[in-house]
């Protein structure tokens, strides 16, 4: 039994998830973890949402409210879905936490005394009238590279480039519209140069270990030729403040989203020990090399789980070139697997918030509910490559893998045996042909097992759902439903003894892609409880100064977790005819739901 740390990443809390947030690294990581449970590790799933940052700043500011009244609202929303959709975090909170911050400001303090921020001058915008910092995206002017107007001081969405507010031309305040003055700032900068090499020995070693996807090991290593120091401060006062005396120098000043956000795997999982009252357990996670840790991510990721987040672990630890002594945290252990996904598009397109071109999740669980979405992104998500979601596709695949295979075979199987037995028949002795079948389904367990346990899902499925054809193939084979009078009733309680167990087996096979299917399958088969535990949302208090307020958190109780490994079922048990497992979906939801979309 391995720890396993399941580290996800953070949403941001700029509004509702749609499905090609969950796409990539929600779905993939909740399958990768309700596997790695059944198959008896102890896994710690943590998460939360990504509260700080500028464009929550300016959608707060643009809505009118404050930006945590701001995040408030998104944060419990975007708990509500992942819960829904059956992703079950030990913990999902959010960076504006007081333990956040706490966490975050020891390790940038760490990182300080053993001299991994250098402070370099920057240009800063300042608004005129109040001498306010204004911050790069509340700057527009003219793009230098294609003449762009409406550029803005970060980017040029024309272009693309990347920008510094004082490259603009013509520059001026979204704000008050006035020509922002130029002054020169202090920021603090994480020496990546001076943790270059540690980042490479590191790398080189995963590199080794062939375990990393191809394209994230090539990008992380290609990344690191051209290392510069970061800027880890930003002027804006939404965000975390640097720590003790330093946020009096500095009060205008706040840490980068980003140096905060990925600090929060840590923090989170110090926040789950601290909940369950026994504060040093996530030391198990993070101290120990025998633990592994997996962050599942999206492709614009990559960059700051195999560069700033390890290079901040390695500056805590003082494992750069100018040395240093790990704080209270103590060593902390860098990152097993990087497991990057690719995009997914919608109908051909890029999924767009501000065009309106997405699907919620919220509409989608309402519509369809959790497992057919989940099953779409496993077998069909962007796994490795670029993936495109289509309704027509969705629709045919829940219509003839899930109703068509698996559930029905789950249906007949329940049929039959209701209408012959009422219970699970004693069954007799076993034909060439059924131990065929009861063989393939007990090497299923191996080889979707080993698939999953190398992130994997989108082959993990694809032979799980190989594994339903072969037991539908023998039920073509031996036919049961041909099996009639009394000379024949034994062979038929064979057959269907046989197909009861390898559906049994099936429904633990397929539990992490389909946990609430499975649950509805368990229950058939005369089961109590859930099957696959299921994560649940709950009202909280802060742990610290914040303790005067609740915020939702995603947590659960999943040591019941079922082992990845055949159950044997109980003759005698009684069985009803099973109601749909599946629902299957009209063709006119492919045309209804292209019609929202234009509508959008
Ligand atoms: N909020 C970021 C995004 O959506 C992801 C942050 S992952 C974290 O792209 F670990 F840094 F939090
Ligand atoms: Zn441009």
């Amino acid at each position: 039994m391995t720890k396993i740390l399941s580290a996800v990443a953070w949403p941001y809390a700029n509004g509702p998830r749609h499905l090609g947030h969950v796409a990539g690294f929600g779905v993939p990581s909740d399958v990768f973890s309700r596997y790695m449970r059944m198959a008896g590790h102890d896994v710690l799933m943590v998460s939360g949402s990504d509260e700080h940052g500028t464009p929550i700043l300016v959608l707060a500011d643009k809505e009118g409210v404050t930006p945590q009244e701001f995040v408030d609202r998104n944060h419990a929303v975007i708990a509500n879905e992942l819960a829904d959709l059956g992703c079950s975090y030990d913990l999902y909170t959010r960076t504006t936490t007081a333990n956040h911050e706490h966490v975050v400001q020891e390790m940038f303090s760490r990182c300080l005394d053993n001299g991994y921020f250098v402070v370099q001058q920057q240009l800063v915008a300042l608004e005129p009238s109040t001498g306010r910092t204004l911050p790069d995206r509340y700057i527009e002017g003219t793009c230098p590279i294609c003449g762009y107007e409406e550029a803005r001081g970060d980017q040029c969405d024309n272009c693309g480039n990347q920008l510094e507010p004082s490259d603009l031309e013509n520059p001026r305040s979204k704000v008050t519209g006035a020509t922002p003055e130029f002054t020169e700032t202090d920021h603090y900068f994480l020496d990546l140069p001076a943790l270059a090499d540690a980042l490479r020995s590191w790398l080189e070693g995963r590199e080794a270990s062939g375990t990393w996807r191809p394209n994230v090991i090539k990008f992380s290593l290609n990344i690191l030729d051209d290392i510069r120091p970061r800027a880890m401060t930003r002027d804006i006062d939404w965000g975390i403040p640097l720590p003790g005396e330093l946020a009096e120098r500095y009060p205008g000043k706040r840490l980068y989203v980003w140096f905060d956000a990925v600090i929060g795997y840590l923090s989170a999982s110090i926040e789950w020990a601290r909940r369950i009252g026994d504060d040093d357990r996530w030391r198990d996670w993070w101290n120990s090399e025998d633990a592994r840790s997996y962050y599942f991510m999206g492709k614009d990721n990559i960059t700051f789980h195999s560069q700033i987040w390890p290079a901040e672990l390695l500056a805590y630890a003082g494992r750069g070139a100018k040395g240093g002594e790990p704080g209270t945290f103590g060593e902390l252990q860098l990152p097993t697997e990087v497991v990057s996904s690719e995009y997914l598009t919608m109908e051909g397109k890029q999924f767009s918030t501000s065009r309106n071109y997405v699907i919620g999740i919220r509409e989608v669980l309402e519509r369809y509910g959790p497992d057919p979405i989940r099953y779409f992104i496993c077998a069909a998500g962007p796994e490795n490559a670029d993936s495109n979601f289509t309704w027509a596709e969705f629709v045919q695949r829940n219509n003839s893998e899930l109703v068509a295979g698996w559930g029905n075979l789950v249906n007949r199987t329940g049929a039959m045996i209701a209408k012959n037995f009422g219970e699970i028949p004693q069954p007799g002795t076993l034909e060439p042909v059924d131990e065929a079948v009861r063989a393939a389904t007990l090497a299923a367990f191996d080889m979707v097992g080993d698939l999953l346990a190398r992130q994997r899902v989108k082959a993990a499925v694809a032979e799980a759902m190989r594994a339903v054809g072969d037991v539908n193939k023998y039920v073509s084979d031996t036919e049961p439903f041909k099996l009639k009078g009394d000379d024949q009733r034994e062979r038929l309680a064979t057959v269907l003894h046989t197909l009861i167990q390898c559906v049994s087996d099936l429904n633990t096979i397929l539990a992490p892609f389909l946990p609430h299917a499975s649950n509805r399958v368990h229950a058939f088969l005369g089961g109590e409880g859930e099957f696959s535990p299921m994560p649940v949302v709950e009202e909280v208090s802060g742990l610290d100064e914040d303790s005067d307020r609740t915020y939702p958190v995603i947590t659960g109780e999943y040591s019941s977790t079922p082992r990845w490994e055949s159950r044997p079922v109980t003759v005698g048990a009684p069985i009803a005819k099973p109601t749909g497992v599946f629902a299957k979906l009209d063709e006119s939801v492919v045309e209804e739901e292209l019609e929202r979309l234009q509508q959008s």
